[in-house]
């Protein structure tokens, strides 16, 4: 799809007092009774997830795009290439809004479709004899989920990507040979989170050498030929630049500051931090994992700064703290702002239908595919199976 970029703002809503701006807000939403749900990310400002309707990680808010029925409108308060999957998911009347443009998502720019058709190419080329399975996360453009669904492969988010890995490596849905066996060794194409598809695949017990890194600016992705026939995962040299801030050394730091305290991140952190850590796992997993441990348990936390200090408000009974001190903040999530919210609710209530996200039938059809198979495969939330804390089920 053709990105529309976001229009100035009118002045009225900059100049709104925050009591202002939530008054306007709630009487929109009123008048919008009925035809309306706000769906809001964990990673939202507290503000925006006041009036959402529905919050939750990539996954779960992907359900409730799709269970939607007889309203008018979604509000994503999220990034992007999530308003394009809930346009994707929703019923045919529902219409998604998107309150700034400016919400996009760098790991998702990582990887354009060209890119990807080139690298395709190469690797069938090299490797002629093998079944391979390409798989996106959900952090990825429509254009990217249409091409794994049109070729065999499935979407993943961060709290299904073990479950998805293990039906590719069993074929996907891939094309068998005429005595239905799969054509030769599997191998995943992983796009376009390097870190979260090494950290989910070393978990499974494969080891760092089954793996390489496809670096779509290089011929071959810059490999040889040998190692990449050999390698069981082919992952996409993308990565989130919010997560890369913590360091190994930041889990040592808090491990001698702190002996009691436990480390829990999310995996697109690198591998080496991972290793270090004591838990990995979706956004919505390291919510569940702070809400059943007992008072008096301490947490350092390695993702987006706006969850980790929901978590630390909801939980005084706890000892939260954010994994490294520098400000884990996505800047593009936090583009949605009260204003930029009021504004697409006051359109909306007035019939004008502002920065629809709306994706084109024929991307429609083989991503639609890719997210379907996506929501058929329940995940655990925990790609990288470390211990959980007593006494905690995370389903
Ligand atoms: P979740 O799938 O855990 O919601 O994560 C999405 C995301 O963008 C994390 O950076
Ligand atoms: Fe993208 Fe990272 Fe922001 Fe998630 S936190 S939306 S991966 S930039």
């Amino acid at each position: 799809m053709n990105r529309v970029w976001q229009q100035p703002l009118p002045e009225i809503y900059r100049q709104l007092s925050e009591p202002e701006l939530r008054l306007r807000i709630e009487t929109a939403k009123e008048a919008l009774n009925g035809k309306l749900a706000i769906l809001g990310h964990h990673y939202q400002q507290d503000a925006i997830i006041d009036y959402a309707d529905f919050t939750g990680d990539s996954f779960e808010l992907s359900r409730r795009a799709a269970e939607q029925k007889g309203i008018e409108y979604v509000i994503f308060c999220g990034v992007h290439f999530m308003a394009e999957s809930a346009d994707i998911l929703t019923h045919e009347p529902v219409r998604v809004v998107l309150p700034d443009m400016g919400a996009g998502c760098s790991m998702a720019d990582m990887a354009s479709l060209d890119q990807t058709l080139e690298c395709w190419e190469q690797l069938k080329e090299t490797c002629p004899d093998q079944t391979i399975v390409p798989i996106t996360y959900m952090n990825s453009s429509a254009a990217i989920k249409a091409f794994v669904g049109e070729n065999g492969g499935a979407v993943c988010t961060s709290s299904n990507c073990r479950n998805v890995l293990e039906w590719a490596l069993a074929g996907g849905a891939t094309e068998r040979q005429s005595n239905g066996d799969m054509k030769g060794k599997v191998k995943i194409l992983f796009f376009p989170d390097q870190h979260l598809g090494r950290n989910t695949a070393y978990a499974m017990g494969y080891p760092l050498d089954k793996m390489v890194v496809w670096d779509p600016r290089e011929e071959l992705g810059g490999n040889d030929a040998r190692p990449l026939r050999d390698a069981d995962f082919v992952l996409w040299k993308g990565h989130c630049s919010v997560h890369a801030l913590f360091r190994p050394e930041h889990v040592d730091q808090v491990r001698r500051d702190h002996p009691n305290m436990k480390v829990i991140v999310h995996p697109e952190c690198k591998w080496e931090v991972v290793q270090k850590a004591d838990m990995a796992g979706s956004t919505a997993y390291i919510v569940k994992q702070v809400q059943a441990t007992p008072p008096g348990t301490e947490w350092a936390i390695g993702t987006e700064v706006h969850l980790i200090n929901r978590l630390k408000n909801q939980h005084p009974e706890q000892k939260i703290i954010v994994l490294s001190d520098c400000q884990c903040l996505c800047t593009t999530m936090y583009r949605i702002d009260l204003p930029h919210l009021c504004w697409a609710l006051e359109n909306l209530m007035e019939g004008n239908v502002v920065n629809e996200i709306k994706v084109d039938a024929h991307t429609r059809k083989w991503a639609t595919v890719a997210l379907e198979r996506m929501l058929a495969i329940k995940g655990t939330g925990n790609p990288i199976g470390k211990q959980q804390p007593q006494g905690t089920t995370v389903d």
